[in-house]
């Protein structure tokens, strides 16, 4: 029942968009590995395991009044595909007309060029629309060229190449305020780049042991502070985050603050250590909190405090009792993802059977959603969802024994100005938007 608040139980999500193939055979390049609204959410990047990189003109603004699509070929003219694996995608901060953004495989960045076209010329001499050749004996008067409008293109040229700086995957890319730098890690080092600069990098952090036998921890993700460029954080495997302030040394290989929660020794078991890793790290837009998500929590800290959260959120606590089976199909290695939405009072993130949640900081609500085909009618409300934890299960519940573990959704984006979300699940895009909206 929505209430006059305003909590993330008071919108009334709708469904919007879908793309990507109906059948459930999924083809590894067809797994969708990131998606990332651009500063102003008119854009949205999408990025695949196998190949192309399809950047769609977003369900935000511009296309609100349009009619909405539910055929997935429908608005393939208007997306752009790049033959590239990409693990990570990140917007550059517009600074003229052009828009830029960097991509990340497991070993190399590129920067690409992103331009919008919405009109074409037509009415060449010697070429006919399609690009054949005229014969030239057929010419017999001479045309001016028109430009026309068309459907929207997007188009994207790879403008650098940033190799050679990783000798394990990437797994993460994240733009400094500055503008002029940027940072990607992976499991053991993390280096520093400038835009312009591709055949040099500093490395900042290096976890290598001298013996690779004493390796116990590897770093999980990293990110920038939203607004001091000389501060960044990285997470590990062992449930730690570790902030750094590179004024302080060249290599911060000493962190400035180390945030970890003591573990419960109630709560201690063979998959401990397995379930705190963290398999995300976002800064809040204001720069104050950051939000990690580890196995069945996400976590909110404040950057003052390094003892522990100041809010931790259950995801699928339901989840607990079936650590033994998640770690037999390797489900307990999944590496969720999570988001702030625009004003940092609702947290978004991932779980199985296509669920997702979000929470809302204060009005201390939570809802579980679903991203699943049979409500994608156009404007179609999106009920909320329960499980079923023991005892009788009520009518509309599912129970835990009934998950889908095969279907999970890793990645999800929020729109920075407004309620519209991007959800993937394995090889389907969802918008979803505030009904209001
Ligand atoms: C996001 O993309 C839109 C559409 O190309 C563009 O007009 C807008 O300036 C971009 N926003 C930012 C902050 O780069
Ligand atoms: C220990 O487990 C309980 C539920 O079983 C959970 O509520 C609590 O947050 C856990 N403690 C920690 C420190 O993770
Ligand atoms: C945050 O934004 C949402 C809409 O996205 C709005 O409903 C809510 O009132 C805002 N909260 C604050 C604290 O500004």
């Amino acid at each position: 029942v929505a209430g006059a608040g305003g909590g993330c139980n008071d919108v009334q999500w709708c469904f919007s968009q879908v793309k990507g193939a109906i059948d459930d055979d999924v083809a590894e390049a067809d797994i969708i590995s990131t998606v990332e609204f651009n500063h102003s959410g008119e854009l949205l990047a999408t990025g695949d395991k196998g190949g192309p990189c399809r950047h769609l003109p977003a369900g935000a603004r511009g296309n609100k009044n349009q009619p909405q699509s539910t055929n997935p070929s429908s608005d393939y003219l208007k997306s752009l595909e790049i033959e590239e694996k990409i693990n990570k995608i990140r917007w550059l901060p517009q600074k003229n007309a052009a828009q830029f953004l960097l991509s990340t495989n497991d070993k190399t960045i590129k920067l690409w060029k992103i331009s919008e076209r919405d009109k074409r010329p037509e009415g060449y001499n010697l070429k006919e629309e399609d690009g054949r050749y005229r014969d030239p004996n057929t010419v017999t008067t001479l045309r001016v060229p028109v430009f026309r409008p068309m459907d929207l293109m997007v188009e994207a040229s790879p403008r650098r190449v940033f190799a050679n700086a990783h000798t394990y995957h990437i797994n993460s890319i994240s733009v400094n305020s500055d503008c002029e730098t940027y940072l990607s890690a992976d499991d053991l080092r993390i280096n520093l780049w400038n835009l312009e600069i591709t055949d040099r990098s500093f490395n900042i952090v290096d976890i290598k042991p001298t013996n690779m036998e004493e390796l116990t921890e590897v770093i999980t993700a990293a990110e920038f502070h939203p607004n001091q460029c000389n501060t960044f954080v990285y997470s590990s495997s062992k449930g730690t985050i570790r902030l750094c302030d590179m004024r302080a040394s060249a290599l911060c290989d000493q962190h400035s603050k180390m945030f970890e929660e003591p573990e419960d020794p109630n709560n201690r078991s063979f998959f401990s250590e397995i379930i705190s890793s963290i398999s995300d790290v976002k800064f809040s837009h204001s720069g104050r909190y950051m939000m990690t998500r580890d196995y069945l929590s996400v976590k909110i800290w404040d950057l003052n405090m390094e003892t522990r959260p100041v809010e931790t959120y259950q995801v699928h606590e339901y989840l607990r009792s079936k650590l033994c089976s998640l770690y037999e199909n390797d489900c307990i290695f999944d590496k969720f993802e999570c988001c702030w939405n625009g004003n940092d009072s609702v947290v978004m993130t991932g779980s199985y059977n296509n669920f997702f949640r979000m929470f809302d900081r204060g009005y201390r609500q939570d809802v579980t959603l679903e991203a699943s085909r049979e409500n994608s009618k156009p404007r179609s409300v999106l009920k909320p969802r329960k499980v079923c934890t023991g005892g009788k299960r009520k009518k509309d519940e599912i129970s835990v024994d009934s998950l889908d573990f095969n279907k999970k959704i890793l990645h999800t984006a929020w729109h920075p100005l407004d309620n519209i979300i991007a959800v993937a699940t394995t090889n389907n895009l969802y918008i979803f938007q505030d009904k209001l909206n």
